[in-house]
């Protein structure tokens, strides 16, 4: 290390460390980014003055063809396709520590003898990490992606699956371990720790996706840091380690929201195996339009629930727009955010903040479940598997025990959607039948202007 890069790395640590706190909230997440952004520049220009670096050329090709191919996915990507573009950096970070094991293990032959067990373990098990994270992320990327079925897979004996992947690389880390390293017992590892990523993420359904990406998330941060052992680079481990405890952190998080067990899905979808069965719920009443803003008019309360259909429409303007409309005319109107609404951590608040509708009126889910029985109209705007009340009074469901927002105890609820279809998870929501339920379908944004142009005319 130089001493301008240990500076570098030490400014650029803290600045990721602030870059994270920002992150933390929708008011401060902006300038969050922006310090990730200065923190990565930084470290960049730190490792190019590492003594390590002896020609720039190739350095230069790699930063040139990386740098065109991000600003292009950049620029074209959508925001509801951030989930998958998330989930395919992933797979890069946990490919790029496979890579590192084995460059580390074939290259660094002046290892000290007293530090080479270290060394082999530090390569076996990144590359291990690196394996499980590249074929999870994929995985998820294809889910995420509809290239992949959202559905459980559900092999015969699954967990002895696992148990059996994990046991075998214990015994070939031995072996490994034991012959002072061999790229053959690597390689072996490396083809079992694919399968067993692949494996893992193949078997959670569609409501768990939202775990799986964070523990992904939390995977990749830990190849990273295996891979900052294997290259000594200090600046890796830190980050690394930050991305791999905050990914941690809010898998727990996510997992307490949605009542699900850490453990049962990081080891693939543990207990949940039940899959819903079709059930005839009756008939559903339609609503028109210029129903929906008669409603709206006669309302004094009005909650919003927004879910990924208003991603996908790009609905928040009108909707912020009634919002703005109803205020004004002295209504209560407030949003109620289902945690893993839409396809990421965020995805509705992240809409809304962007459509300039106050923070303040933007609630999360545990705020405002009580408040449904005191309202008049609750607008369900593209949710489905969020609202669905199904979680609570079908224990078979695949959804079973997942906290929802209560919509059906509001005296009048209207779905907009533009179809009677399933929602990410799959299953049918009898929300959608019940007497004070009306079905409005359209797009949403086309459907919320129009609501909207009646409700000003
Ligand atoms: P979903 O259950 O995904 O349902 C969205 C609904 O929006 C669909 O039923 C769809 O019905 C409707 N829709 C789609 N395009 C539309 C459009 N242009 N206009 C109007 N409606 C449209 O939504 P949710 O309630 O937000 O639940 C999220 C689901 O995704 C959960 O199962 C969650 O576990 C999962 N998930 C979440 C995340 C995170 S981190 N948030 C990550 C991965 C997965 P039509 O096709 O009939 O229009």
């Amino acid at each position: 290390m130089t001493g301008f890069s240990t500076i570098a790395y030490i400014v650029a640590a803290v600045l990721f460390i602030l870059s994270l706190s920002g992150l933390s909230q929708p008011e401060s997440a902006k300038r969050g980014n922006k310090y990730g952004i200065y923190g990565m520049a930084i470290a960049l220009i730190g490792t190019l003055t590492l003594p390590q670096v002896h020609s720039f050329c190739w350095l230069a090709v790699a930063v040139v063809i990386g740098a065109i191919i991000g600003l292009r996915k950049a620029k074209k990507v959508e925001m509801t396709e951030m989930p998958q573009l998330i989930a395919l950096l992933h797979s890069f970070v946990g490919l790029a520590a496979v890579f590192v094991g084995y460059n580390s293990l074939i290259l660094d032959t002046d290892i000290a003898p007293e530090l080479q067990t270290i060394h082999l373990v530090e390569v076996f098990i990144g590359v291990f990490i690196g394996a499980v994270t590249f074929t999870g992320s994929v995985v998820a990327w294809g889910k995420l992606e509809g290239k992949v079925k959202s559905a459980a897979l559900e092999l015969p004996h699954k967990h002895k699956w696992n148990i059996a992947a994990l046991a075998l690389s214990l015994l070939l880390m031995a072996g490994f371990l034991a012959v002072g390293g061999s790229t053959f017992l690597l390689f072996l590892m490396t083809l079992i720790a694919f399968a067993f990523g692949w494996h893992l993420v193949m078997s959670i359904g569609g409501a768990d996706m939202p775990v799986a990406i964070s523990m992904l998330n939390s995977y990749s941060g830990w190849a990273a840091a295996a891979a900052g052992f294997m290259l000594n680079n200090d600046l890796l481990i830190v980050t690394g380690a930050l991305v791999g405890s905050s990914g941690a952190i809010l898998s727990y998080i996510m997992c307490r929201a949605m009542n699900r067990s850490f453990i049962s899905v990081i080891l693939g979808g543990f207990g949940n195996t039940v899959i819903g069965k079709a059930e005839d719920y009756g008939e559903y009443r339609e609503w028109k339009v210029e129903d929906v803003a008669e409603a709206l008019k006669d309302a004094d309360s009005v909650i919003i629930t927004p879910g990924y259909g208003m991603a996908v429409a790009q609905a928040q303007y009108p909707v912020a727009e009634i919002t703005k409309f109803l205020r004004e005319k002295g209504k209560t109107v407030r949003f109620g955010i289902h945690p893993v609404a839409g396809r990421l951590p965020g995805h509705m608040n992240v809409l809304l903040a962007e459509a300039k509708v106050p923070y303040d009126i933007v609630l999360e889910m545990d705020e405002i479940n009580e408040d449904f029985p005191e309202t008049d109209v609750v607008l369900v705007i593209g949710a489905n598997d969020t609202v669905n009340p199904s979680a609570q009074t079908d224990p078979n469901s695949p959804i079973a025990g997942m906290p929802v927002l209560e919509v059906w105890k509001a005296s009048q609820v209207v779905v907009f959607k533009r179809s009677m279809n399933v929602g990410y998870a799959g299953v049918q929501n009898p929300l959608f039948f019940n007497e004070n339920s009306y079905m409005c379908f359209g797009d949403a944004k086309a459907t919320m202007d129009k609501i909207l142009a009646i409700l000003k005319a």
